[in-house]
Parts: C-alpha cells; structure tokens; sequence
C-alpha cells in the first residue's frame, strides 16, 4: 500500500496531515474510488469527470485541471507497481484554522491518495444478502463527498444482520445501496434509479447502461417502490470494487431495527428514524 500527500510519497499510517485539516475535520472534501485491471485504470474519463463535478458543487477549487489529475493517477499506480489495484484519490478544501467558514484567503486543495492491491475477479459467483434500511443521507448523496458516516452506519447494520448490503429506501423506494448501486430485473427489463440528487450517478452504473443499451436489454430509470420487491426476477449492485455483484435475497431483520440508528439509542424527545 502506498501514500500521497501533496506531491510527496509517504507511508500511509504515518501522520502527516496537518490537524487543523478540513477534510479531516469537517468532511470538507471529495473523493474517488478508481480501479485499475492489468495496471491501467478503468473507466478514468468518467471518473476524472465526476470529480470535477463534485469539486465544482462544493466550490473547491481544483489542484490541477483534468489532464494534470490522470497523470497523477497514472504516476500512482506506476510507482506502486500493483496491476490490480484500488486507486483511493481525496481532495479537500484545504488547512486553515478550524472555521466552518471557507478559509478567506483561499487556501490550496489538499490531494490524497493510496493504492492497495485488490484481488482479481472480486466478485465471485456468491449470493449476496441485502438489508432493507432507511436512506438517512442529507439531499445531496449525488455528491461524492466524504461525509458518509450515514453509509458506514447502513452497512455496519446491514453487516450486524448478516447482510452483504444496505438496500437504502427512501419515500418509500429502493434507490441505492450503502456503497453501491442497485438493480432490478423486472418483466424482463433492467431497473435501476435515476441519477438524480437523491444517488451517486455510479461510474460502473454509466458502463453498464452504455453495455444494456449496445446489448439491446431494455433499461427503465426509474425508482422502485419497496412493495414491488415481490415482482422482483433478479438483483445485482454495482460498484467500482463491487463490480457487478448478485444478490440472492432482501431481507428485513426481525431482531434488528430497520435504521441505521436503533430508536432506543435516539433521545425519546427527538423524532425517531422513520420506518422505511
Ligand atoms: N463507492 N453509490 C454509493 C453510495 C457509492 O459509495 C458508490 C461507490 C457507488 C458506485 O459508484 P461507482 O460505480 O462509481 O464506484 C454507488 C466507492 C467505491 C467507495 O466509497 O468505496
């Protein structure tokens, strides 16, 4: 596993970000998640341009332009001489004094980055599991930030019931997993959420649209109303480490409370988490 910090080469367990650090301290930042097979990187266009994106919507402004940002990738996965690879690339607004307010002056991004090796084929003929969960992340998931203590709490509950997966519902649709996105075979069609702002419009998601599309396997964008389930043919999720993986059941844990939060840790005066 190797380390960046801007511009220079570090071991990824040493400190070396500074504690007055915006991403460490507030989320204040955005990321990717990249891989590479045979020691290049997959699909990094789209992802180069989907950090741009959330950049953008942040107001964050970019370390380096696109063309800069793949040859950092590239000179990533160089030097850490992995072919199969996990590509993790950060970039938050930067140090300055603990303020919510932007920093003014304006201070530079700070880039991160690892590279960990990842097995080849991850996904496995395995049958995976998924738990129902409420979609407790604010109204901007369609931002890949670094605030997701909402997923890590889904997945940590779905892990607890021993599921694979949080199959994240919100107004009464499955529209996404906790670290993933998800699909329905229906009557023969593919059903998946549209990228609104409610999703992460998924990197893998958009390659496997582009593949339904030149296959001629229909696709319908649209959201899918949790009671529908039992109409259901076929799940799988998707996901860049996910690649695309199959889901064997859905479940609702009868001894686990279907929140990421269970109701009795929440103050009694406070509206509990909604029931999906
Ligand atoms: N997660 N939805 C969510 C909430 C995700 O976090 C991810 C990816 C996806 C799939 O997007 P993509 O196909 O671009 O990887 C969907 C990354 C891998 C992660 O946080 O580790």
């Amino acid at each position: 596993v190797i380390g960046y910090f801007n511009g220079r080469w570090i071991d990824p367990a040493e400190a070396c970000v500074p504690l007055d650090e915006r991403g460490h301290q507030f989320g204040d930042g955005v990321y990717e998640v990249i891989r590479a097979y045979g020691g290049r990187p997959f699909l990094l266009d789209w992802h180069v341009e989907r950090l741009f994106q959330s950049m953008e919507a942040l107001r964050i402004r970019p370390p380096f332009d696109p063309g800069a940002c793949k040859d950092l990738i590239h000179a990533l996965i160089e030097r850490s001489g992995e072919s199969e690879a996990a590509i993790y690339l950060q970039v938050t607004r930067g140090s300055a004094v603990r303020n919510h307010l932007f920093p003014e002056p304006s201070v530079e991004a700070n880039v991160s980055a690892t590279v960990r090796p990842v097995k080849s084929g991850a996904t496995e003929a395995k049958s995976g599991r998924l738990l129902l969960v409420p979609d407790e992340r604010w109204l901007n998931p369609w931002i890949k930030s670094l605030n997701l203590l909402p997923n890590i709490m889904a997945k940590q509950t779905a892990h607890d019931a021993g599921a694979d997966e949080a199959l994240l519902v919100r107004d009464g649709c499955m529209i996404e997993a906790a670290s993933s996105n998800v699909w329905f075979v229906v009557n023969g069609e593919l059903v998946t959420a549209p990228a609104d702002r409610y999703i992460l419009a998924g990197i893998t998601r958009r390659f496997v649209l582009e593949m339904a599309r030149d296959l001629g396997i229909p696709v319908r964008e649209e959201k899918l109303p949790r009671e529908r389930l039992s109409e259901v043919d076929a799940i799988f999720l998707t996901g860049t480490l996910t690649e695309v993986y199959p889901i064997a059941t859905v479940v609702e844990h009868p001894d686990i409370p279907c929140a990421s939060i269970p109701a009795e840790r929440v103050p009694a005066r406070s509206v509990g988490p909604e029931q999906v």
